[in-house]
């Protein structure tokens, strides 16, 4: 498995691949990879015939006062779990290769990502989008692999690549849970012993709200006043939002019909945690 922080090499790297007729996958991630990256991993390298795993935190995508400068970063860990996952090229890029210092073209789609968690972080998904459309010109896989914990991620990507006709089938991956229940995140790392265990009422939340829709409750308002009184109960909780949408559009939805999503955001001490479940109700 080769590294390389050179758009020039991953270039010359899977023109070499496409040559020989071969398939190839993509990764995005931005890097201090955990289970759920793995699996994204896994099922690329089981669909294609080469994979490439991005990691770069990317720093358009982070708002002035967020985590940008302490994001956990560990490449050396990074590499082993690529390695031992299959993945055949890491493309590990400074700023500087991506971001040329007069930089000033965007990718941003509309509507679907002014929802969730667009309304407190105004201009994430404009740094996601452009940063994906980036590393699919650089790639140019066959397919990319999207974790759905970052559901309205996926559904803004999807939405992207519909609409600018990118011609890169877009994979959603299920959540990996710790064996207690919280949703695997690289910022789960930010939580002292109190804060995981108060952490786990997202996890308790979801699984609650999930009930409900199988037991037959179909009133948004119903499922979604039980999830917050879960998490108002636990005092070092601090509700983002709670909400349920439609899982395509993230338009809010007054019942879970179709194929809904029902996604929180929670701060737990200063750590802003996410979780979801994606119903379908026929
Ligand atoms: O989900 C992530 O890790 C990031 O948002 C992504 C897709 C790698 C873009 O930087």
């Amino acid at each position: 498995m080769e590294l390389t922080g050179s758009i020039k090499e991953v270039r010359r790297q899977v023109k070499e691949w496409r040559k020989q007729g071969l398939s190839v996958g993509l990764v995005p991630t931005m890097g201090y990879l955990h289970e759920g990256h793995k699996s994204l991993i896994d099922r690329a390298v089981a669909e294609n015939d080469k994979v490439v795993v991005s990691d770069f935190v990317n720093p358009i995508q982070f708002g002035a006062n967020e985590d940008l400068s302490t994001y956990p970063r560990d490449i050396e860990a990074d590499k082993s779990l690529c390695e031992a996952a299959g993945a055949d090229l890491i493309f590990h890029p400074e700023p500087e290769e991506m971001y040329a210092p007069d930089f000033s073209t965007f990718v941003e789609t509309q509507q679907v990502s002014a929802g969730l968690c667009g309304k407190s972080r105004p201009t994430h998904f404009r740094g996601v989008c452009t940063v994906v459309s980036k590393l699919f010109n650089i790639v140019m896989p066959d397919r990319a692999y999207f974790g759905q914990k970052d559901a309205q991620q996926l559904a803004v990507v999807r939405r992207m690549v519909r609409d600018l006709n990118m011609d890169i089938e877009i994979v959603g991956c299920p959540i990996i849970r710790e064996e207690d229940g919280l949703a695997k995140s690289s910022r789960n790392t930010y939580l002292n012993p109190s804060e995981r265990q108060a952490a786990l009422v997202l996890s308790r939340a979801i699984f609650a709200g999930e009930e409900m829709i199988k037991q037959g409750e179909r009133e948004a308002e119903k499922i979604l006043a039980h999830m917050k009184s879960i998490i108002d109960a636990e005092p070092m909780a601090k509700i983002d939002y709670v909400e349920m949408v439609d899982a395509d559009t993230i338009q809010p939805v007054q019942k879970a019909e179709g194929r809904v999503l029902a996604a929180i955001a929670v701060y737990i001490g200063t750590t802003r945690l996410i979780d979801n479940f994606i119903a379908e109700v026929r």
